[in-house]
């Protein structure tokens, strides 16, 4: 069985429609007989940014939650939380003495907050030798991740050839899984979406909300009648993901040769979003707490006993007697 894992830090109280084209909606349509699929949520991870209680564990909950609504099934993967199992710090442990610091410096996350000239923690900094200990622990062979992932699968990679051969075949390299079409999905200002920039459409948000952001993104001041380039707007981009064969023609259409307004076609984009989400939408709000608990416990388990057999081996084979 090929083992696929893939987790999301739960740094704010929803995910995206970035996070769901660019990773989630992978992590549903690769739930197959012949896959072991394995999700969690990154809480470890997310204590690199959030310093509070209350909002941690209220964002595992809402994502957890959310997971559940896009369609992530408790019987064909393992959901879990990244806490549930403490052995992956241990495995942390381990690799952080084969990563060199020059590889750790060049890694997107740090070098981001240190462009932004951000005060980094140690956390941040080692962000990815945690990421590769999440990857290896479970010998996954796939990680479906958006594009900004890359590199640190790269390094998952990296650190699992370092360790094989200090002390013998152990990890499986593991491959990131990148979407071409949804590698990047925009945010309303066109930036990357993410969480931390403001700029994303929440699949679960209310409706009100989320026709305030479509309704803001940012066009340029072409008229009504005036031919668009439908590959420079960010509108058609999220049509794309969202919208009905028919419908992102006929926008298309009308951008080329002029007749549509950006007011109209972010309208048709609002409508179009509400439907593609509805049945998640309407999944979401049947979702009791006593079942995400349930769905953890469980999902903890089978995670865990992976993750055991996993560092028996690795401590014997370093030599933690
Ligand atoms: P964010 O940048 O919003 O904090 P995360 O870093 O938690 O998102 O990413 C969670 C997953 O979603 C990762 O696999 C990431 O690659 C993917 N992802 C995040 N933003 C986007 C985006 N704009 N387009 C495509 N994939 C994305
Ligand atoms: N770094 C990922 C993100 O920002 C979250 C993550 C942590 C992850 N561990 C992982 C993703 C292991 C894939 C595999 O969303």
């Amino acid at each position: 069985m090929k083992v696929i894992l893939s987790g999301i830090k739960p740094t704010a109280s929803s995910t995206h429609i970035g996070n769901y084209f660019g990773a989630i909606k992978q992590f549903v349509d690769l739930q197959k007989p012949e896959n072991e699929n394995l999700y969690f949520l990154a809480n470890y991870h997310a204590l690199t940014t959030v310093k509070s209680k209350k909002e941690l564990e209220d964002n595992t909950w809402a994502m957890l939650r959310e997971y559940i609504a896009y369609g992530l099934d408790p019987k064909e993967s393992t959901i879990f939380l990244q806490s549930d199992v403490p052995e992956v710090t241990e495995l942390a442990w381990i690799l952080n003495c084969l990563a060199p610091m020059g590889l750790l410096e060049r890694a997107h996350a740090y070098k981001d907050a240190m462009a932004k000239g951000k005060e980094a923690n140690v956390g941040l900094f080692d962000y990815p030798v945690l990421m590769a200990a999440d990857i290896l622990i479970y010998q996954s062979i796939h990680v479906p991740v958006g594009k900004d992932q890359k590199q640190h699968v790269e390094i998952a990679r990296d650190l699992a050839e370092k360790f094989n051969h200090h002390f013998g075949e152990t990890f499986v390299l593991p491959e990131p899984l990148i979407m071409k079409e949804t590698a990047t999905v925009p945010g309303i200002d066109g930036d990357k979406m993410s969480k931390s920039y403001n700029n994303f459409v929440g699949a679960f948000e209310d409706e009100k909300e989320m026709g305030k952001k479509i309704m803001s993104i940012k066009t340029d001041s072409l008229g009504v009648d005036e031919a668009k380039d439908p590959e420079q707007s960010i509108i058609v981009q999220l049509l794309r993901l969202v919208g009905k064969p028919d419908v992102i023609k006929t926008v298309e259409e009308k951008f080329r040769k002029g007749g549509m307004g950006y007011g109209d076609a972010k309208k048709i984009l609002l409508a179009e979003t509400l439907e593609y989400f509805a049945p998640m939408r309407n999944r979401y709000e049947t979702v009791s707490q006593k079942e995400l608990e349930s769905v953890v416990a469980d999902g903890a388990k089978k995670a865990r006993k992976i993750a055991q057999e996993t560092m028996h081996e690795v401590r014997r084979k370093v030599g933690l007697v």
